[in-house]
């Protein structure tokens, strides 16, 4: 069994809703399996044409990526334009891909209602997702909802291929979907998303991120009145990352009064801070260091390169190349 997901440098670097409806169900499932995270930075380059911000970006998730792996957990993290063959395979499966597939893409169609212009790069982008995907026959690919149509296209691609050469050589993926990132409230209270910018970032400056945690928007009540911690986004996000005893104790002092939305903010920066700081720590290390992570990263390529050529090769083979 074998897991694969793509985190797209964003420059945003890691949220609260990033880790837990992503990082952290994926990590689960690698003590089980056998798990890929990568980098997709060539997909970057369809909004990103500032190679020093390309640079920054790529480097600030690689090292967050690490500073967040837990000790016992052993997952191979990789850059995709390190794959030499990666767009070799994008073409050979843009062969078998239909145009009137491709107008169907809720990406595509989403950017070209804010650009007048989109760039070739954002209409093949499920193309290249395709071959990150099925390149290294993944049997699961944990993404957010956004992302489900295109695990659909990645089916169809796959099938294609095979339907076409008359083999059964792309698995088929399986999208798993990760339910608890609705859940998860940001500062305003809408789902925590970078689109919304109302995230809390994991690694941002300790006053950056007691700013953001001030900022969440709470009831009016007066200070002395009990409160509802359940309706509360400060109380929802205490409830993701406090112990349960933490959380029980924070809990009746909602109701009971004369506790403010204010104490709360701090409970929860206290709380994340306790929670975050070794992998913040990390991450202080690993940018002044970043050498290691490359190395870490060369690693990572050279096993996900090995897997990829090897499956490239065969399917030149079978179009008869
Ligand atoms: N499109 C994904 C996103 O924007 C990133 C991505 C690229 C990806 N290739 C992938 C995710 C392969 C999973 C598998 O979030």
């Amino acid at each position: 069994m074998r897991i694969l997901t793509g985190v797209k440098p964003t420059g945003n670097g890691m949220h609260l809703g990033n880790y837990l409806g992503m990082y952290k169900p994926f990590m689960e499932v690698a003590k089980w399996k056998e798990a890929f995270l990568f980098l997709p930075d060539f997909h970057s380059l369809t909004s990103v044409h500032d190679p020093e911000i390309m640079n920054r970006n790529k480097k600030r998730l690689a090292a967050e990526l690490f500073a967040l792996m837990p000790e016992d957990i052993t997952v191979t993290i990789f850059e995709q334009s390190k794959m030499t063959h990666i767009n070799d395979m994008t073409w050979i499966l843009s062969s078998v891909t239909p145009y009137s597939l491709m107008l169907r893409a809720h990406s595509f169609k989403d950017s070209q209602t804010k650009n007048s212009d989109i760039n070739m790069a954002v209409f093949n982008y499920p193309i290249l997702m395709t071959a990150d995907i099925i390149g290294y026959d993944v049997d699961i690919v944990p993404v957010g909802k956004d992302q489900k149509q295109h695990l659909e296209f990645s089916r169809d691609i796959a099938q294609n291929f095979n339907k076409t050469y008359g083999v059964d050589f792309f698995k088929l993926p399986e999208p798993y979907i990760e339910k608890t990132v609705e859940l998860i409230p940001g500062t305003d209270g809408r789902k925590m998303s970078k689109s919304y910018d109302n995230f809390i970032g994991i690694f941002d400056d300790e006053k950056i991120l007691k700013k953001k945690i001030m900022s969440i928007e709470t009831g009016s009540e007066s200070l002395e009145e009990a409160k509802n911690p359940d309706i509360c986004n400060v109380f929802n996000l205490i409830h993701f990352f406090a112990s349960s005893q933490k959380e029980q104790e924070i809990r009746a002092k909602y109701l009971a009064g004369n506790y403010g939305y204010g104490h709360a903010k701090l409970e929860l920066l206290d709380i994340l801070l306790k929670y975050f700081t070794p992998a913040r720590e990390k991450y202080d290390i690993f940018m002044s260091n970043y050498d290691v992570i490359q190395e870490k990263l060369n690693e990572g390529n050279k096993k996900a390169n090995a897997l990829l050529t090897e499956k490239y090769l065969k399917m030149k083979e079978l179009v008869g190349l």
